[in-house]
């Protein structure tokens, strides 16, 4: 199995960036449509109709590219796990938990607006909103530089 997908290990490194693209858009785009929520009238028809499109960017894409992302990330580890014992790496995972929890919090937010609440405020949602892209402007040069 090793030697399979150290064949296609290029292969599975490319459809690891296209997931991680597709996860980053619904990472940086959630909260903002979180801050025009806040915006909508309670128990609009603007309301409701973001509920519906949170609702599916979660379900839709971020959920499953978010699952992409994880196995062939892993994936690749089991093909080369000497990248296990490297610096980058474990700075990288660290990060990539952290992103990984960041969009369990936001799916959490997700189903309380859904519920009817408002968590948080319009200008918390604007702020969070920079901490995935931070995190991972930090991964991308930990895995594509390798500093350490
Ligand atoms: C936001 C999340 C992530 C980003 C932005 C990211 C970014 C990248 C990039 C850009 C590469 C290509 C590096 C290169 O070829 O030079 C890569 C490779 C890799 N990623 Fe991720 N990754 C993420 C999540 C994960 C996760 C969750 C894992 C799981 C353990 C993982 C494991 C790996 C491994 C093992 C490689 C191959 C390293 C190599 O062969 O150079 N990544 N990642």
């Amino acid at each position: 199995m090793a030697d399979f997908l150290a064949g296609i290990y290029l292969w599975i490194k490319a459809l690891h960036i296209i997931a991680i693209i597709a996860w980053m858009a619904g990472m940086m785009y959630l909260p903002r449509l979180f801050v025009y929520h806040h915006q909508a009238e309670k128990g609009g028809e603007a309301e409701a109709m973001f509920v519906k499109m949170e609702r599916r960017l979660l379900k839709g894409i971020m959920n499953p590219s978010v699952a992409i992302v994880w196995v062939l990330g892993l994936s690749m580890l089991y093909a080369a796990p000497a990248t296990l014992s490297s610096g980058w790496f474990h700075v990288k995972l660290a990060s990539v938990v952290a992103i990984s929890a960041i969009h369990g919090f936001y799916a959490a937010s997700a189903r309380k607006f859904a519920a009817g609440e408002r968590p948080r405020s319009e200008k918390f949602w604007r702020i969070v909103n920079e901490a995935p892209f931070i995190l991972l402007i930090a991964v991308v040069f930990l895995a594509v530089v390798k500093p350490f």
